[in-house]
């Protein structure tokens, strides 16, 4: 009898010692935690509560709106949490839970915040990934772009690009892509042929997208309009319209790979064959530190090959690296090297971008 007696006692205190170990039961769902840590600012509702209510006037994100929730990613919202605001340049009003709370319990709470954004149809900013110089990413995108390719040899030349992208609708995105740039003649002659390009819109559509699978696919197309001089080689001369497939798909750890195939279809293929295009993308981003600057690594294969008798493909290769060049991480510089693999009179060409995702702050916020 006593030893039964006994054996319950303990089994009791075993049973209740974490309890008593830790004090006051302390939350373990991602909603208790939430409700301990962020929902006397964030609201129980995830919308930010009313300012007159703090004593603070720093306004409040709301996490229900999935146009603003979708596009920012889990790492970005922990690195927030965990460190505080100012590790991505918001206010020191969003204090650091770091000492409060461990990164897998900042999980949990991260889950439960997804929750409140309803609407899957807008993909999440995981599938966001980084820019090849060259190759077209699925993610729909609100972001400025310029980009400038040096002629490496054959005589130098410049070509330079604003391009802008513009999100609507949880899936769909517009863009415009002005191309201008100069030529140097001669030695004697210097730089001359200073001008436009050919103009390209473009509309994509992502079809398919999954944060668990870690895939994004978009279909688009793009008509580049003969607005450059053909005869400074500046222009096709011809309306060139492509009809295209984008994928990415994240790899384990923070890898990626991104593939694209279009077709270009020229107005008029005397002058301009149509054309085949598949490019390949992989990469990996790097994090100085636990929560700091991103370096993404990648290297992308182009080919092309006009759809005409006995055409050969061309192949080039473009090892690059995007590093982020403020803390708030939506200005982003991307160096690379364009290198012909076969092809006649085709330059080695020097290729530079800067993305300022402008959804994210002005150019000149978050430094
Ligand atoms: C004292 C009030 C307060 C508390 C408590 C608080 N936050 Fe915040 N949080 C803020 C403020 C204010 C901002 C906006 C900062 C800005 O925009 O500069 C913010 C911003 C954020 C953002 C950044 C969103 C973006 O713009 O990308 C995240 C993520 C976030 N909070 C998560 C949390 C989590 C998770 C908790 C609980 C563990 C928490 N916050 C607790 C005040 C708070």
């Amino acid at each position: 009898m006593r030893i039964v007696y006994r054996l319950g006692l303990i089994t009791t205190l075993l049973l209740a010692w974490p309890a008593l170990a830790q004090g006051p039961v302390f939350p373990t769902t991602g909603q208790g935690l939430y409700e301990v840590g962020c929902a006397k600012c964030h609201g129980d509702d995830g919308a930010g509560v009313d300012l007159a209510t703090v004593g603070f006037d720093e306004p409040l994100p709301d996490f229900t709106d999935c146009a603003f929730a979708s596009r920012e990613p889990d790492p970005d919202w922990i690195a927030v949490s965990h460190e505080g605001g100012p590790v991505r340049a918001f206010s020191r009003t969003m204090p650091a839970f770091g000492g409060a709370f461990t990164v897998e319990q900042l999980q949990l709470i991260m889950d439960h915040i997804r929750g409140y954004c309803t609407d899957d149809r807008w993909p999440r900013g995981e599938l966001n990934l980084p820019r090849a110089l060259v190759t077209e990413k699925a993610f729909p995108e609100d972001e400025a772009v310029y980009t400038a390719s040096v002629n490496a040899n054959n005589g130098g030349g410049v070509v330079n690009a604003i391009i802008y992208e513009k999100r609507f609708g949880p899936r769909s995105m517009w863009e415009v892509e002005i191309p201008f740039g100069a030529r140097e003649l001669s030695a004697e002659n210097g730089w001359g042929n200073v001008g436009f390009g050919d103009i390209a819109v473009a509309i994509k559509h992502t079809m398919h997208h999954s944060v668990e699978a870690g895939n994004i696919l978009s279909v688009g197309t793009e008509v580049k309009l003969p607005t450059g001089s053909e005869e400074q080689g500046r222009g096709n001369g011809v309306t060139v319209v492509e009809p295209f497939v984008a994928f990415g798909q994240a790899l384990p750890g923070d890898g990626f790979l991104q593939a694209f195939a279009g077709v270009e279809l020229s107005t008029d293929s005397d002058k301009r064959a149509h054309q085949a295009i598949a490019r390949i993308v992989v990469g990996d981003t790097w994090t100085q530190g636990e929560f700091g600057r991103a370096w993404s690594p990648m290297v992308e294969v182009l080919s092309a090959v006009p759809l005409e008798d006995s055409a050969e493909v061309l192949w080039d290769v473009v090892p690059q690296i995007q590093v982020a060049l403020n803390t708030r991480q939506h200005v982003l510089l991307n160096l690379g090297v364009r290198v012909p693999l076969n092809g006649e009179r085709r330059s080695t060409q020097i290729l530079m971008s800067v993305l300022w995702d402008w959804f994210d702050g002005g150019l000149f916020d978050g430094w």
